[in-house]
């Protein structure tokens, strides 16, 4: 299990200088989907819980939407525990120092559906190199880590559009974003 102090307290990358709080995440411990950002942004740093300011307003509209899924069925969390500063793109090494805290969060909630949001998320759970204009709404399947394993089970899940980038984008990239929705609800429905 993650040891929520010493990553409450890690030092691993730059992050941590100037970081207000780390995000760890929320939800239930055993969802059966798990959503992931990129890393948390201002509000997220400030109030210690992932996608709480707008592209979460959003994001969990579009789930509510085409999923039937609300915010406290799913476990939230980013690749990156830490804003980087003026909420640029993580950089490899942070994204790599915060590896072990993210791998070991999949396992630990082992859940049956991953979604993730945007090319950080999805190159970290599916070893895209592709970015997600490419990749969005493909069905993913990877063997499930921690105690699940040793059955066999495995964890499905695809890619969106970050809903940062609907924001920007406007209403085609919500529109990719609800379809992949679609395939995502099916998946659960599976699962
Ligand atoms: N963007 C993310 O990727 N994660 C958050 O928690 C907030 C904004």
């Amino acid at each position: 299990m993650i040891d929520l102090d010493e990553l409450r307290s890690c030092t691993r990358c730059s992050l941590s200088a100037t970081r207000q709080r780390v995000v760890i995440g929320s939800g239930p411990q055993h969802p059966r989907l798990m959503v992931v950002g990129e890393a948390p942004g201002r509000y997220e740093d400030e109030g210690g819980e992932p996608f709480i300011g707008r592209s979460g307003r959003l994001l969990f509209a579009l789930l509510r939407e085409e999923v039937g899924v609300e915010r406290d069925e799913c476990f939230v969390t980013n690749v990156v525990k830490c804003r980087p500063p003026g909420n640029r793109t993580p950089a490899r090494g942070e994204i790599l120092a915060c590896h072990d805290w993210f791998d070991a969060q999949v396992k630990d909630y082992a859940p049956a559906v991953v979604l993730a949001l945007g090319n950080v998320a999805a190159r970290a759970l599916f070893d895209f190199t592709e970015g997600v204009g490419l990749t969005h709404g493909r069905i993913v399947t990877v063997a499930k880590k921690g105690a699940d394993a040793v059955s066999g089970a495995v964890t499905r899940g695809l890619a969106t559009y970050h809903p940062a980038a609907a924001l920007r984008g406007g209403s085609s990239v919500v529109d990719v974003m609800r379809g992949d929705l679609r395939i995502l609800k099916r998946l659960l429905e599976d699962a």
